[in-house]
């Protein structure tokens, strides 16, 4: 299955992605393209690093939302994409977008959903003062930060933390985690009821 992965920033995760599928750990998925609205982002020296196709677009003033995704859709067509995995993607997608991709858009997100949405989720944990956070990854829906969950992992948020201390922690995590849904999505094991997800053995 071809699998574009859209990032914005640093991409630590399209990294952990691209060397799961180095590893043959996420086929059938194969990282075909790279999907990115900032060119700035460290990302694409990562996807440039290893090869990969990268669809650079920057959002216009003015221009809509739905074109911007018609775009970036046509694009997608053109390489066959199946399957969509948002890492890090800033922008919030369409409606008409979602719809078309319907339950193959997967997303991570760096809290125990529905704790903690919106984009300083770690921050926002530690300065709460939990003493649980964690990973989540879901399917995308048009609701931000919601979406039928796949996968949550724990991250306990110890004495003496810090908040760089919880990052890393919780970058690791997503490292490892996000590649193994890619993987189970890719081999057609995840299997969405209703708000539920169920992952088949
Ligand atoms: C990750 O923490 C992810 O959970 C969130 O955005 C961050 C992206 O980090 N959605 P990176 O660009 O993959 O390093």
């Amino acid at each position: 299955m071809n699998i574009a992965v859209f990032v914005s920033g640093n991409g630590s995760n399209l990294q952990a992605l691209i060397e799961a599928e180095s590893r043959g750990d996420i086929s059938p998925g194969k990282i075909s393209l790279v999907v990115c609205d900032n060119p700035q982002a460290y990302a694409l020296e990562r996807a440039a690093k290893a090869g990969k196709k990268v669809f650079v677009l920057e959002a216009e003033k003015g221009k809509a939302r739905e074109e911007y995704d018609r775009q970036v859709a046509e694009r997608l067509e053109k390489e066959e994409i199946g399957g969509i995995v948002l890492a890090g993607f800033m922008r919030i997608l369409s409606g008409e977008f979602i719809d078309r991709y319907k339950n193959r858009i997967l997303n991570i997100h760096p809290s125990l959903l529905p704790k903690f949405k919106g984009a300083r989720s770690i921050k926002d944990a530690f300065e709460a003062g939990t003493k649980e956070t964690g990973v989540t990854v879901h399917f995308v829906t048009s609701e931000l930060d919601a979406g039928p969950i796949i996968l949550q992992e724990k991250v306990s948020v110890d004495e003496g933390e810090t908040l760089e201390t919880l990052k890393e922690k919780i970058h690791r995590i997503e490292h490892k985690v996000y590649p193994e849904v890619v993987k189970l999505f890719t081999r057609g094991k995840l299997k969405i009821q209703g708000d539920k997800v169920e992952i088949k053995e």
